[in-house]
């Protein structure tokens, strides 16, 4: 989707996507697994759910966006919440932000909405260079398995998250989850926790 469709998504409230609540699958992630608190990223924040409760854990927290519309909501949500949070509007694959050193990083629904191969292999390398030694990545990836469905988020297959994040990443977990279970038929995604690799020694 170009940036335009998703700001007009953003304008007509048309967020199929958005809870409202934070996502379960981050939350027990971060009370799992021991991420020092410090700098996390979140990579298509859209209205800021979870980059606003990644700030009440004690994160210092960048969301960004490709939607200026959807960077603006986050902002108001944040400033209604208390929560201190940087939202920023620009497009990861093409242009990421300079800013690094994030220890954790975190994205729901953004890898997977990128239909080339390419453009995802881009947003693992972006995402790589701006993570410090051993950042952790939580992504949460739409599902080629699951029953035939006309709806719902894009469909990667395993095959496709590993190509992408695997050269950059160590993949500590791939599983087969569903993304909400607040609603009937879920759609079945893949939660892919990963680990920036350190530089290979010659
Ligand atoms: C399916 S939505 C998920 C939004 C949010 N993570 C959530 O769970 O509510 C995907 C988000 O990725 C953003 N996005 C798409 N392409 C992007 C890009 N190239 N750079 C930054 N954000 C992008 C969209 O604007 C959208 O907010």
């Amino acid at each position: 989707m170009d940036v335009e469709r998703w700001e007009n998504r953003y304008r007509e409230g048309n967020l199929p996507w958005d809870t409202g609540t934070p996502d379960e699958h981050l939350i027990d992630i971060v009370a799992r697994h021991p991420i020092p608190p410090g700098r996390a990223l979140e990579i298509g924040c859209g209205t800021g759910t979870n980059a606003i409760w990644l700030a009440t854990q004690g994160f210092r927290v960048t969301a960004l966006d490709i939607s200026t519309e959807a960077t603006a909501q986050a902002r108001a949500k944040a400033k209604a919440a208390g929560a201190h949070c940087a939202f920023v509007a620009c497009d990861f694959v093409r242009n990421p932000p300079e800013q690094d050193n994030f220890a954790f990083a975190f994205d729901r629904g953004c890898l997977h909405s990128f239909d080339a191969a390419w453009d995802r292999a881009r947003f693992a390398s972006n995402l790589a260079a701006l993570m410090a030694d051993d950042g952790l990545w939580l992504s949460l990836i739409g599902s080629t398995d699951g029953p035939p469905r006309d709806s719902g988020p894009p469909r990667r297959s395993a095959l496709d998250v590993v190509a992408a994040i695997e050269p950059h990443f160590e993949i500590l977990r791939l599983d087969a989850i569903f993304l909400r279970k607040d609603i009937d038929n879920p759609a079945q995604a893949w939660l892919c926790l990963s680990r920036k690799r350190r530089e290979y020694a010659d």
